[in-house]
């Protein structure tokens, strides 16, 4: 199902590139990030195209619960301890100043887009200390917030941490009028960047400035951004006849779940899982189950999922792509706090392409990758992937496909090689050889979205084998 953003808004479609073109800059991606590089840029005299692979806006950013906030869970107390309190200062700064543009370009623009004032709560069922040195950490650097012991929730809260003066709006409302002035190609998908040319299936783009905004990284080296990030799917539900929660609230343990209105409808996610990990296809019922406990009169009216990048230290990597490509520059792993994070990408992106000082494009820096600091994750990323690489040569027993019911999927040994199998509803068989197009992990079955994820790095297929969503741009190989 689509998400609620989607009603009602229908972007102009474009041309696809059929030429050799040239401008100064190329985005590669138009999502949120891309698209609001591309407008600062624009707005700069910049020559700018953007290119995008399947229509505007058809990522991560039409599935999102679009709260614009710093909070970002609990993460100042660990950028203090890890960076230091000058870098905190600089996560902070950046974050708070990406709301304040928002609220500047609605206004300048005069754009319709429930754009809201609201606070931001974080809550905890038991972790206090954790909030407690949290609240401390954000003192330190200046942020307006309060320790509370109640919040307007269904759920018994030990505590929570409220941030003044964020704010919620409806994204894709918000970007239509931003992408009308830009120069775009749809249906356009970058394979390949080899010095100032960008090489698509129809045509090659020579441009001074090349801007990879594509959310997961389509170039594996250099930049190895596959070794530094993961993704993580979570499902949202959104809720008639539910509660006015007055904020946007997020919780800080396992099983948590996130809250805020837009309208009539309070929009509840969680059941967060690593990609590839919803073999069995539960998510949703779980995430039901719990809106009838908390709202047992309300009615579901339209439910979605979508993933997005985790970085090795909670912190997005923006700036240059890596030392060995000078012009080329990336915003990626927004740790599901994209609203703020892309914001804070093209302000940053478009000073370093107009050359203009940045105070805070140090902490975002992808230079840094301090394993010092994040070595733990690292290393859990590093185990998950080995094992689904393992899994490619373990042999399985073998299965018949009579087992596999009408609306199902799953994988069989055939002939010596693993093939996914999906059975539709009327009985036909849909196969693909199960090996990622990325860097070759087995992809796992999701079926409540009925496609096949990749655990390693997130790439995914629709039950044909047909390409979704990177890092990788390829297809399955069909049998
Ligand atoms: C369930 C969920 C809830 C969230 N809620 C919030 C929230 O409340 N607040 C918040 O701040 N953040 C939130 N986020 C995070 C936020 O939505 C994302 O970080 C953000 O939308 C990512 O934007 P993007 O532009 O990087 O990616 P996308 O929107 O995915 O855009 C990338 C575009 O690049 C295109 N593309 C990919 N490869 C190529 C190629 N090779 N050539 C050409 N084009 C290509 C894709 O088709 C896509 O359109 C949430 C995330 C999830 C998963
Ligand atoms: S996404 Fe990297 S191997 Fe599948």
């Amino acid at each position: 199902m689509e998400s609620v953003w989607i009603n009602n808004i229908n972007f102009r479609r474009r041309e696809s590139l059929n030429k050799n073109i040239e401008c100064d800059v190329i985005i590669i991606g138009a999502g949120i990030a891309g698209l609001l590089t591309g407008y600062m840029l624009n707005k700069s005299g910049r020559d700018v195209v953007i290119i995008e692979a399947r229509s505007i806006c058809s990522g991560i950013t039409k599935n999102t619960t679009a709260k614009i906030t710093s909070q970002h869970d609990i993460i100042y107390n660990k950028l203090i301890k890890e960076f230091g309190e000058g870098k905190a200062r600089q996560y902070a700064k950046a974050n708070e100043l990406a709301i304040q543009r928002y609220r500047e370009i609605i206004d300048e623009e005069k754009i319709e887009c429930n754009f809201e004032g609201k606070d931001a709560y974080v809550y905890t069922l038991n972790k206090i200390e954790e909030l407690e040195d949290e609240y401390e950490a954000v003192k330190k650097l200046g942020i307006d917030a309060e320790m509370l012991s109640e919040v307007n929730l269904p759920i018994e809260v030990k505590a929570a941490l409220k941030f003044k003066d964020q704010a919620q709006f409806n994204p894709l409302k918000f970007l239509k009028p931003i992408s009308e002035k830009l120069t775009i190609y749809e249906n356009t998908t970058a394979k390949d960047i080899k010095d100032n040319l960008v090489i698509t299936e129809n045509g090659e783009i020579k441009a001074n400035h090349i801007v990879v905004t594509t959310h997961y990284p389509f170039l594996n080296t250099p930049g190895y951004y596959f070794m530094r990030m993961h993704q993580e799917r979570s499902y949202v539900l959104a809720l008639e006849n539910a509660q006015d929660v007055g904020g946007m609230y997020i919780g800080n343990n396992q099983g948590t779940y996130s809250f805020r209105n837009y309208e009539n409808l309070l929009l509840f996610g969680g059941v967060s899982q690593r990609a590839g990990e919803n073999e069995e296809g539960l998510a949703y019922e779980k995430l039901r189950e719990a809106a009838k406990k908390y709202y047992p009169n309300s009615v579901e009216r339209y439910h979605w999922s979508a993933q997005d990048c985790i970085t090795l230290d909670n912190i997005p990597y923006i700036g240059h792509y890596s030392s060995k490509m000078p012009n080329v520059y990336v915003a990626t792993g927004f740790n599901k706090w994209g609203m703020t994070s892309s914001m804070v990408s093209a302000m940053i992106i478009s000073d370093m392409i107009l050359g203009n000082k940045n105070d805070f494009s140090e902490i975002f820096s992808p230079k840094r990758f301090d394993l010092s600091a994040s070595m733990k994750n690292a290393a859990n990323d590093i185990v998950k992937t080995v094992k689904n690489f393992i899994a490619q040569r373990i042999n399985i027993p073998e299965e018949h496909l009579g087992n596999i019911e009408n609306g199902h999927g799953g994988i069989i040994e055939y002939k010596g090689e693993k093939v996914g199998v999906y059975k539709d509803n009327d009985g036909k068989v849909h196969t693909v050889y199960t090996k990622c197009a990325h860097l070759g992990c087995e992809v796992h079955w999701n079926a409540d979205e009925l496609t096949w994820d990749c655990p390693c790095h997130g790439s995914r297929y629709d039950y044909e084998g047909k390409w979704i969503e990177g890092p990788t741009t390829k297809c399955l190989n069909k049998m």
